[in-house]
């Protein structure tokens, strides 16, 4: 069966990670989540005792990095040979991770790493610029979109699973601000592709969010797969759509 590559890109909380996930397990995918290789590089920056603001450093250490991903396992994440799952996602790591990321010599390390993996076909990759820049190819594109604060309630819920409890105000805030960050930096900030599919998953569980995608994915396998003889063409389906009235 023919495999594809589909471009999940949004901001922070708008269930792309996780929608991920789930949607390569369901195909049998790679899941590639590159946020976390943002997340790993700024871990060893921090654990470096690097300040996050000396480009020259923070360059160095990202092309130092050895960031390996176990798909099996529910996806862990393995840096300089420990496994740095839980670690990345600590506040301190999300507070600097806009900074490191947004530096064009760490983005040119990740980028490549980033097409190798993806090169394998069948595989879902998660991130910010990944349907404008990284893979502007991508065979499906999504751009998942969700109220600010649908989003903060789903990051504090979250955090508070990992035994971190912070006011509603206060992730607002952080994601706000992170938002800002990566959407006007200067090197693939985080925008919508024209050909992506917008998603707003305000009012939809993870559940809904999956099915919605695997509807895009199954017509699209079903037209890779028989050869187009009009029917579903003009029936109208996700390619000559061009993605922007099915939502
Ligand atoms: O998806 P996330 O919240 O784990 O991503 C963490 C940060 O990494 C995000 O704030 C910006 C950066 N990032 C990026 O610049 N490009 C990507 N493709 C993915 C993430």
């Amino acid at each position: 069966m023919k495999k594809i590559l589909i471009a999940i890109d949004g901001p922070a909380g708008s269930g792309k990670s996780t929608t991920a996930k789930l949607i390569a397990r369901k195909l049998g995918y790679i899941h590639l989540d590159t946020g976390a290789m943002y997340r790993s590089v700024t871990l060893k920056v921090l654990e470096s005792r690097v300040n996050p603001a000396d480009e020259e450093e923070v360059v160095r250490l990202a092309e130092e990095a050895d960031i390996v991903f176990d798909n099996d396992n529910g996806l862990r994440v393995a840096l300089d040979g420990e496994d740095v799952t839980e670690k990345i996602r600590s506040e301190e790591v999300t507070k600097n991770v806009s900074l490191v990321s947004s530096y064009p010599g760490v983005r040119k390390v990740m980028v490549d790493k980033q097409r190798e993996i993806g090169s394998q076909k069948g595989c879902v990759v998660d991130g910010r610029d990944i349907g404008t820049v990284v893979f502007p190819n991508a065979d499906l594109k999504f751009f998942m979109i969700a109220d600010v604060m649908e989003r903060a309630r789903r990051r504090q819920a979250e955090l508070s699973e990992s035994g971190t409890e912070l006011p509603i105000v206060k992730v607002v805030h952080d994601l706000k601000d992170r938002d800002m960050k990566d959407s006007t930096r200067e090197t693939s900030p985080l925008k919508k592709a024209e050909d992506a599919i917008e998603i707003d998953t305000t009012n939809l569980t993870i559940e809904e969010q999956v099915a919605k995608i695997l509807t895009f994915v199954d017509d699209l396998l079903m037209m890779v797969q028989e050869p187009v003889v009009g029917r579903r063409y003009q029936e109208g389906s996700v390619l000559n759509r061009q993605g922007k009235d099915r939502k």
